[in-house]
């Protein structure tokens, strides 16, 4: 069986360890956690969601009470042009330029400071947002791209005018040949192909590229397909699974199939340098089967796998688009708001929990919506507990060595007590 330590994955004209961490929004792949994974070799994102407000939490900016002070102004004085509060994009452009060079600044060693980039977040200006947002990546110097939560059919084309855009790596998330081929179809047209395709299976933690019925894939058959696909049109673009991958035998066993790396989330929300609450990597741990579900509730549209602890659940605030607003359409809508609106009041004249959708700004930039890949529940395998009965967060560091298969697993109990991996479940993996 292959080694992930034996493997490197060459990713335009680079090398890597075959390890990358996905970008965890908000301020989850925290840049302690990009920073340890390129240091050891290995490619990390940090996530570009809701880039403002993590600048004003991390660096003391006030861009959210900018962009609330401007909104709350115009409507007093009823001077509405436009109602949809937008933000600047000269100044999303300077927050995204330096949440991403503060990180790159401090790299050392040879891996990849990445940033994942959702087209989904469109805050009511789809794609003048995008474009300041994908070339702040590239001006302050990201080591790579990771196109996500969309088809990006413009996201190529937006970037051709920036000095470095056959310089950076670019690549794309996708969860199925059929999403891939729109998008290689629009990236030909500026003659720019993607240096990796991440392939995202119906197991991963975050929002899904799946409707209801994302039980009936599986990872494996999705990746066998693109390559074959990719084969089949003289297509050799390096493929990276993800969704579910939780030890180094699950990344041999991908590595084996001719992935040239594996995407790795859940395993590392609770290690030491992973920005969720201490509080919340506890539940992570906790976790049981019947504690995790795919749900409705998030705005996007997407589904989203959460744990039914997730204290955004139910909750009834009033929507934050003022200050916030990173979910709103190009006509300022947000399924939140509509579900916020519809939702009444009881008898007492007190807001009824909203239960429909959630207000994902508010919640996640609070660390309140708990999303997590399937494998959650596996998470307390890996680790010990301290007298007090807590368990111990590992670091970025070990998991990826446990990853790499460098170093014996953290794993207190034996093999045997394992549960089978379910990624790998229709292959006989
Ligand atoms: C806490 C958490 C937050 C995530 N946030 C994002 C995100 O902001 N953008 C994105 O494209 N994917 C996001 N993802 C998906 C991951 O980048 C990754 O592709 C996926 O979770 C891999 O599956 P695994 O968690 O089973 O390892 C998130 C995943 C988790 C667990």
């Amino acid at each position: 069986m292959l080694k992930p330590k034996d493997c490197r994955a060459i990713i335009g004209g680079s090398e890597y360890f075959p390890l990358m961490i996905g970008g965890m929004g908000v301020d989850i792949s925290t840049s302690a956690m990009v920073l340890e994974a390129a240091r050891l070799g290995c490619i990390a994102h940090l996530s570009d969601a809701m880039v403002p407000a993590v600048c004003d939490k991390n660096f003391g900016t006030t861009f959210t009470k900018n962009k609330a002070v401007t909104h709350h102004r115009l409507q007093t004085e009823e001077f509405i042009q436009d109602r949809v509060p937008r933000f600047d994009l000269h100044e999303y452009r300077l927050a995204q330029t330096r949440y991403v060079a503060e990180t790159v600044e401090r790299k050392k060693g040879t891996g990849g400071v990445f940033v994942n980039c959702m087209e989904k977040l469109q805050a009511g200006s789809p794609l003048e947002l995008l474009e300041a947002r994908l070339k702040a990546c590239l001006d302050a110097g990201a080591d790579g791209i990771s196109l996500s939560a969309g088809l990006h059919t413009s996201s190529m084309k937006i970037m051709s005018d920036h000095p470095r855009f056959r310089d950076a790596k670019i690549g794309i998330v996708v969860s199925s040949w059929r999403a891939l081929k729109l998008f290689l179809r629009a990236a030909s047209r500026v003659d720019r192909l993607p240096d990796y395709i991440v392939v995202e299976g119906p197991l991963a933690g975050g929002h899904l590229g799946f409707g209801d019925d994302w039980a009936n894939y599986s990872l494996k058959e999705i990746v066998a397909d693109v390559m074959n696909n990719l084969e089949q049109e003289g297509l050799r673009i390096p493929v990276i699974p993800a969704g579910g991958i939780f030890d180094t035998n699950d990344a041999s066993f991908f590595l084996e199939m001719g992935a040239a790396a594996v995407q790795v989330a859940t395993r590392f929300t609770v290690a030491q340098e992973s920005g969720l609450p201490d509080a919340a990597k506890q539940s992570f741990f906790e976790a049981e089967e019947k504690d995790v579900f795919v749900a409705s509730v998030s705005p996007t549209s997407y589904p989203i796998r959460l744990l039914h602890s997730s204290p955004c659940l139910n909750s009834n605030i009033a929507p934050q688009c003022i200050a916030f607003g990173y979910v709103l359409n190009a006509k300022g809508q947000c399924q939140y708001i509509d579900a916020y609106n519809t939702t009444g009041v009881s008898e007492t004249g007190k807001k009824l929990p909203v239960v429909e959708k959630t207000c994902l700004c508010h919640h996640i930039l609070h660390y309140d919506a708990w999303t997590c890949g399937s494998n959650v529940i596996r998470l307390k395998e890996t680790v010990t507990k301290n007298t007090e009965g807590i368990y111990q967060q590992p670091t970025t560091e070990q998991i990826i060595q446990e990853y790499l298969g460098e170093r014996i697993p953290l794993d207190a109990r034996s093999a045997s007590t394992k549960q089978p991996n379910p990624a790998l479940a229709s292959i006989g993996g």
